[in-house]
């Protein structure tokens, strides 16, 4: 019966694809998976319903990515945003190293730099 396969098709596709779209990335953190992926998701789109509902950028957009410095990342992770309070900060329970973790860790869903990764330009400012 070729419709109920043509069914089938159509009703496994969209799931796969949503479950490649929010697969956790090797290299994350421990810390981030358990305190950042109900807002943020797995693989840092913010595609999750509180991430959606309160405007959770997409960090695996190479624009987002490029708006950003490591040091803006930096201060919202350890004080919160100022914009909105979900994003609450993390500084008084994460140590500085976790936090530059989840830094390092963020810049790598950066879907320009995944491939090959390209010649450092600027120094590495070191805190
Ligand atoms: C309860 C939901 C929630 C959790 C949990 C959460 N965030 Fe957020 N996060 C947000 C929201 C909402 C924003 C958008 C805030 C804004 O627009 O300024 C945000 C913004 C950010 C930003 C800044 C984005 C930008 O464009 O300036 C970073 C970086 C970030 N989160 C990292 C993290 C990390 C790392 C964790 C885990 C330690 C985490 N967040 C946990 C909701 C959350």
């Amino acid at each position: 019966m070729p419709a109920l396969l043509v069914l089938l098709v159509l009703a496994l596709f969209p799931l796969q694809a949503a479950a490649k779209d929010n697969v956790l990335p090797p290299n994350a953190p421990t810390s981030w998976r358990k305190q950042c992926t109900s807002c943020h998701a797995r693989n840092g789109s913010g595609q999750t319903s509180l991430g959606r509902m309160h405007r959770a950028q997409d960090f695996t957009s190479t624009a987002w990515q490029k708006s950003r410095t490591d040091a803006q990342i930096r201060k919202v992770i350890a004080e919160g945003s100022t914009k909105n309070r979900m994003m609450r900060g993390y500084g008084k329970a994460m140590s500085d190293a976790e936090i530059d973790e989840l830094v390092a860790f963020i810049r790598t869903l950066d879907p320009a730099k995944s491939p090959a990764p390209k010649a450092s330009t600027s120094a590495q400012k070191s805190k």
